[in-house]
């Protein structure tokens, strides 16, 4: 049975469904499976990026799901490589080609890269490529309170959803309440901190036997109440499953509290502080 998903309308007016499916590092044949089940299972919203090197994969399976191209979402990433205005251009133009769709869903520049300090450029180029019809809602993803800030003041244009490591490790509580400022949608990658000892904290395992649901299933459904939208990986169809599977329990708010409660100052989970760590 396909899972229902609510979902978030944006500062753009448009709409995303509340989980969406992470498709790194799904590369060939195990992407285009991977998100052919999520697709099957009731994921409508698909993250990939040029860096993932799957774009082509994630078409091919869009494709064979059979499904009408309203009826899923997809977004992806511009590269640090790309952040000129023409470069950025060329980006989603190529994303587009080998995703082999006329529109993206959702556009984000991956990574701010500040001391390339061209980010602002890509921006501009996202926020004409809107106005021409190839992407419908245009965001970032690793940016700052200040790099917000930065493109906001340049172009009056605000970001309808920053994508960042966020999970109750890192629970990034000064950058959601900075989101409120602008009513940016906050998108979580790495929700489940890529699971190992999270799966074991009292604050998870507690809940997960209270409502006789998986541990990943609380740490999502934790993201879901905090008003963050997760994206969760898995090539596994039945950890999709109950990955998807959300909305029909509830954590209490001393749950919720505890979880938030992981969080630590060094909680991310590779170090990738966006002032300093760079991908091109
Ligand atoms: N914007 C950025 O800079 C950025 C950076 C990193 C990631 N992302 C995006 O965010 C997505 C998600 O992040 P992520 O893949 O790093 O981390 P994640 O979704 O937190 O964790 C994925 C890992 O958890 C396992 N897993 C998934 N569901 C599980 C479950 N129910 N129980 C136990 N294990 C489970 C998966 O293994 P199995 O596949 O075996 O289930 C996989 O190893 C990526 O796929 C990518 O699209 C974006």
């Amino acid at each position: 049975m396909t899972i229902e998903v609510p979902t978030h309308t944006l500062n753009d007016g448009t709409t995303l469904p509340a989980v969406g499916f992470g498709t790194y590092p799904l590369k060939g044949q195990e992407c285009v499976d991977g998100v052919l089940s999520a697709l099957e299972v009731g994921y409508r919203l698909i993250d990939t990026a040029v860096n993932y090197e799957n774009e082509e994969a994630v078409g091919e399976a869009l494709r064979r799901s059979g499904l009408p191209r309203d009826a899923y979402q997809v977004t992806s990433k511009i590269p640090g490589r790309h952040h000129g205005y023409d470069e950025a251009v060329a980006s989603v133009e190529g994303s587009l080609e080998r995703l082999g769709l006329d529109h993206l869903d959702l556009q984000v520049i991956h990574w701010p890269n500040p001391s390339v300090g061209r980010y602002g450029e890509a921006w501009r180029a996202l926020i004409d490529l809107k106005e021409r019809g190839l992407v419908r809602s245009i965001g970032v993803s690793n940016f700052t309170e200040q790099h917000l800030e930065t493109i906001v003041d340049a172009t009056g244009v605000a970001p309808s959803v920053n994508q960042v490591e966020l999970h109750p490790y890192y629970p990034q509580a000064s950058l959601r309440k900075a989101h409120e400022r602008w009513d940016v949608r906050t998108e979580a990658w790495s929700p489940l901190a890529r699971v190992g000892d999270l799966a074991h904290e009292a604050a998870v395992t507690g809940p997960a036997e209270r409502l006789g649901v998986d541990p990943a299933a609380v740490v999502l459904r934790w993201h879901v109440q905090i008003g963050s939208l997760p994206i969760p990986k898995s090539a596994s169809p039945e950890r999709q499953r109950s990955n998807l599977d959300v909305f029909g329990f509830e954590l209490t708010d001393d749950e919720v509290a505890a979880l938030t409660a992981l969080g630590r100052p060094d909680g991310r989970i590779f170090g990738a502080d966006p002032e300093t760590h760079e991908e091109m």
